[in-house]
């Protein structure tokens, strides 16, 4: 069963920020978007790289390798090459910890 489990703490993670953490057995990547944080798979649907090096423009990640566009909020692909949306997990910070569903 799931649980909320403590990954990070919110100075980990500046604002447009990303970073990848390994927890559980998966690659989890948390993102900075506004001071909301978003987590989900680390690894793209399409050619495994890690998307904690790609590009964040507000919820729109940028997979740096084939330039792939994910929405971070919903997992949805919003431009190819990924053939499938992107895992996401349920997120919530209790003082300066950021802790995951998982
Ligand atoms: S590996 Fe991410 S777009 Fe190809």
């Amino acid at each position: 069963m799931a649980e909320f489990t403590k990954i990070a703490i919110t100075t980990d993670i500046p604002n447009g920020k990303m970073k990848a953490f390994s927890i559980g057995g998966k690659l989890i990547t948390i993102a900075n978007t506004d001071g909301e944080y978003l987590a989900f798979d680390d690894t793209c649907t399409h050619a495994q790289c890690s998307l904690a090096g790609g590009f964040l423009d507000g919820y729109t990640l940028t997979c740096y390798c084939h330039g792939g566009q994910y929405d971070i909020k919903s997992g949805e692909v919003l431009a190819p090459p990924p053939p499938s949306p992107l895992g996401i997990y349920n997120v919530k910070v209790e003082g300066d910890e950021i802790l995951v569903e998982i």
